[in-house]
């Protein structure tokens, strides 16, 4: 496994996304992935998940003190008391005692922002979580964020459709996680002829080409979600090649602006 380090801390670069795996489904991906070697599991209030994922760590042969675990605020629950409660279920549901991350989803009540940090703030004093963090900020709203609270992690979509030139140059400039979600463009760079024929090259699958690519960057982690036992595999098997300045190039060469999850609540990304 490679480490990202931020504010002197080692995260599991590569982690687990869950959005999408349910009930039994999820107990056995989680199991699996842990039993594969993963010890980052990304999830959220809304994914509706968090029991079976407790379930799972509450039974797996890994102490949790090994485990990165984060999850997000739901988009309703951004009212002090709501993210007091709201984690405090969380918690409940995970079986456990704290969360590594705890992630404000979307910025849909950003005037709300320093009230819903302050709340999160009491609950790391409490500790009850180890990491404050933000997901879907844009640049400027992060930077907003920063002056508010130590911000831990920006949680965004990022692959080689979609740069985040910025978000990149801020977390390197505060030494935060830019955590890349959908890194496989939910699927959709696995067609890309450029990058199948970087990974023929390699003897690799396109989306282990996009997985190193991501985390050749600096600050940089990624969750991309699979179910199959063959997917959490082959996903992790990222660490035994490395790409050429030039196919790093080749693949930043790909980047169109494609923006896959942009939901109405979504905040003005060119802002
Ligand atoms: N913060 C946010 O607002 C936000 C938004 C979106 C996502 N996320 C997080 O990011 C995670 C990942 O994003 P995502 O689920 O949208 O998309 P993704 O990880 O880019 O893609 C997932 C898709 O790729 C397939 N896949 C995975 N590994 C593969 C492999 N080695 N070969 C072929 N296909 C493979 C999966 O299939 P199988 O399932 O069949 O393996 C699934 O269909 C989410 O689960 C969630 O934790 C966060």
């Amino acid at each position: 496994m490679q480490y990202v380090t931020v504010q002197g801390e080692e995260v599991p670069a590569l982690g687990l996304g869950t959005w999408e795996l349910d009930g039994s489904d999820c107990r056995r991906a989680v199991a699996e992935a842990l039993e594969l070697g993963y010890r980052h599991i990304d999830t959220a209030q809304g994914y509706g998940n968090e029991g079976e994922i407790g379930q799972v760590l509450g039974t797996a042969p890994v102490d949790r003190g090994e485990i990165f675990l984060a999850t997000k605020i739901d988009n309703s629950n951004h009212a002090p008391d709501a993210v007091r409660r709201s984690t405090e279920e969380s918690l409940r549901r995970l079986g456990t005692d704290y969360v590594d991350l705890l992630l404000v989803h979307w910025p849909v009540e950003f005037r709300r922002l320093p009230a819903t940090l302050e709340a999160m703030r009491g609950l790391h004093d409490d500790g009850k979580v180890r990491h404050l963090g933000v997901s879907n900020f844009t640049p400027p709203q992060l930077e907003r964020a920063l002056e508010l609270a130590p911000i831990f992690c920006d949680q965004v979509e990022f692959h080689p459709f979609l740069a985040q030139s910025s978000l990149l140059e801020l977390a390197r400039k505060h030494d935060f996680m830019l955590t890349a979600y959908s890194p496989l463009a939910r699927g959709a760079a696995l067609a890309d002829a450029v990058l199948a024929e970087i990974a023929d090259r390699h003897h690799k699958h396109p989306a282990q080409v996009v997985l190193r690519w991501l985390l050749d960057h600096e600050n940089v982690a990624a969750v991309p979600k699979a179910s199959s036992r063959a997917h959490l595999e082959s996903n992790l098997a990222v660490f035994d090649f490395s790409l050429s300045g030039e196919e790093r190039e080749q693949i930043a060469g790909l980047d169109r602006g494609d923006r896959i999850i942009d939901p109405p609540f979504a905040p003005d990304w060119e802002r």
